[in-house]
Order: structure tokens, then sequence, then C-alpha cells
């Protein structure tokens, strides 16, 4: 019997994946581009057990047994048998025991699923001594886990190829590239969401002509565009684009036949407020991205957390001693000018309530805990 347990990281597309030009091979309309998170406030933890007492595979989420003859998760474990053949690994014959935890809402689009699968490809590389680019594989089980394999800010590559070898992650720049990045993320809703992104991709391929002009006229261009954003630090462009392609990919949601709502009123109020804010300062200071869920992704710089964070309180009233509140790294309060307590007056009556907050920066990719 050998066993190991591996955390892996969510990661947030600031350039959306939406839409597969295959269903099986998990292959992208697009390039996209994300942010890997830090470890430290969420991820998913791991341990695949692998044993000849074993005559099946078997998958446990959260506690509860799954379904593990889904045929994404036998695709990867079969890649992954594959290539430890290659390395003439004994356990490639084995079947195995997976057990995987989030720390935090699964399916409630904050990004579980690529946590998920990031984390038992890590931990089956590592039981099966799998070397090199494992981003095709952990691909093959959710689309945007492959992002998760690796940390800092990172590029999906949709690749040319029909066997889809050539789609896979790269890094554009390590964690560290970007120290004073932080991220916000106002939970509005943390249920599990009622249009899986998988079924909502599918549909807006079939239906939405304005994916197709997203794909082929605007994607390509603003890919180019925030690599060299991300590169040079230039937080103006990179919110911009950030905001841009969040709007155009929940455009693309309402252009689908029938359409797909994921934002609701409180994620609009929270897009109008951070347009308001970034107009009184006068240049873009907080970017808001949102994936398949109400739930708000804020990028922000370290120095204007504390301002923006006051804001947020302001508006969205909160009992600020409870520790349930504010998840992650800590949050300082700042004193507000009269022009923003304004702000947030007009706010207050116009939004829902928030459930919580998580403050988190960015992070590295998945880590071996305990090695076979
Ligand atoms: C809106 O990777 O969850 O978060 O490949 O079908 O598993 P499947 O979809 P998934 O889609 C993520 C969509 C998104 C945008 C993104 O992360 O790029």
């Amino acid at each position: 019997m050998a066993f190991v347990t591996c955390i892996a990281p969510v990661n947030i597309a600031v350039i959306k994946y939406w839409g597969k030009r295959n269903e099986e091979l998990i292959l992208p309309l697009n390039d996209s581009i994300s942010c890997t998170l830090s470890t430290e406030q969420m991820c998913a933890r791991t341990t695949v057990v692998a044993s000849t007492r074993y005559n099946e595979n078997k998958f446990w989420l959260n506690g509860k047994e799954e379904n593990s003859n889904s045929p994404r998760l036998i695709n990867c474990i079969k890649d992954i048998k594959e290539k430890a053949e290659k390395v003439e690994s004994e356990a490639s014959k084995l079947n195995v025991h997976i057990c995987s935890e989030n720390n935090f809402p699964t399916a409630a689009g904050l990004a579980s699923s690529a946590a998920g699968y990031a984390a038992l490809i890590a931990g089956l590389a590592s039981l099966y001594g799998v070397k090199g680019d494992i981003s095709a594989i952990a691909r093959k089980g959710s689309g945007s886990a492959c992002r998760s394999v690796l940390g800092g800010w990172v590029r999906w590559h949709k690749g040319e190829l029909a066997d889809g070898s050539d789609s896979i992650a790269t890094e554009i720049a390590p964690a560290s590239h970007w120290p004073e990045m932080r991220i916000l993320i106002l939970v509005v809703n943390d249920a599990r969401k009622k249009h899986s992104s998988t079924s909502g991709m599918k549909q807006s391929v079939k239906t939405s002509a304005f994916l197709k002009y997203r794909v082929e006229k605007i994607v390509p261009e603003r890919t180019d565009q925030m690599v060299k954003a991300i590169k040079t630090k230039d937080f103006e462009t990179f919110a911009k684009l950030t905001m841009q392609d969040s709007n155009q990919f929940h455009s693309t949601c309402l252009d689908t036949y029938p359409p797909i709502h994921y934002m609701n009123d409180t994620s609009h109020a929270i897009c109008d407020l951070v347009h308001a804010y970034n107009n009184i300062k006068g240049c873009n200071k907080v970017a808001y991205t949102f994936d398949a869920g109400p739930n708000a992704c804020l990028y922000m710089l370290e120095q204007d957390v504390p301002e923006f964070f006051t804001l947020i309180m302001n508006v969205f009233p909160s009992d600020l001693d409870s520790v349930e509140y504010v998840k992650g790294m800590p949050l300082k309060v700042s004193v507000l000018s009269e022009q923003l307590k304004e702000l947030a007056d007009n706010y207050r009556h116009n939004t829902g309530a928030l459930k919580y907050i998580i403050h988190t920066c960015v992070g590295d990719g998945p880590q071996v805990l305990r090695e076979p």
C-alpha cells in the first residue's frame, strides 16, 4: 500500500474560459488567464491510497462517497497510469481510494472543482512517479483545473492539435512577481449553483452567436494585452481588461438561449459600487470578476485594501467583531472621506447582504504534504 496527501489552490480567471471545441478531451475555444490564490486561505486537500487489496477505484468528496465511474475521473486515472507505465512504476497496476476535502464551499462558483482535480492529479502524479507537465491531465478532470497545477499568473493555451496535447497551462509570472496584489472574495451566496459551468457553456456554444464573436474577435488580442499588463504590473490596464472580460462572459450567458443568470442584484450592486469608487479615485483601484455564480472576486493592491474594505463595511453593514465574517488574512479599517461616506449612504439601501468575506493573495501551485 502507498499513499500521498496533496493540497492544491483555487484559481480565478481574469480572461474567462467559456466554451469547448471538444467535450471529451475538454479542449477550450479560447485561451484563458488566471491568478492562483494562496492555499493558506482556500484549498482542496486530497489523499490518494493505492493498494493491491482494492478491486475498484473509490472516491469521497467532503466525506460523502461520489460516483467513481465518472468518465472524467476515469480518464484522469487512465492518463496517469499510462504515463506511469512509461516510467515502469509498480503502482500503475493498483486501484486507488481518493478522499478529497475543500475548506471552502463546493460548487458555489468558487472554483472548487479546479482545486479538487489539481490536488488529485498532483497527488496521483507523485504516487505513480509521473514527471513533467500534468496540466493536460488535470484539464481532462475539469478545464479550469489545468490552471491550478501552477502558481502565480497562468495562461491556458487552447492549443491547435486534435489530440489536445498542446492544450496546456504555462506560467506567465510566479506568485512573487506581484506581491502587492490582494484578492477579496465577497461571498453573496455559497449554496450550490443552479447551472453547472459544464452545462452552461455547452448551451452557450450551441446557441450564442456572441460567443463566436468573443472567441474570434475579442479574446486573442485581449489575452495578449492581459499578459503584458501582468508582466509590467500595470494595474490600471489589468483592472479594465478583467472587468471587461467578466462583463463579456456574463453577456454571453445572457445571449445563451434560454439565458443563464449567474449574477444577482447584489452582484450588480457590487459592480456599480466598484465603478463609482474608481471614478472618485480618478483611476482603477479595484477590479471585479464573477465566475459561474453571484460571488464577487475583487482584485486590488495591498495599499488600497483598508479603504475599500471600510467602504464595503459601510455599504453592507455587519458585526465587525464576528470572527466568521472575515476569513483569511486580517483586514484593517480606515477613515472614509466625506465623499466616500456619501457614496456608502447612496448604496446602502440598494444592496442585499453579504455572507462573508475572504481576504487572500496570490499563491503557489499544489504541494505534496506526505510523500508516498
Ligand atoms: C466561469 O472548468 O468548471 O469559471 O471544464 O466543464 O469542468 P468544465 O468547466 P469549468 O469552467 C470554469 C468556467 C469559469 C471561467 C474560468 O474559470 O475560466
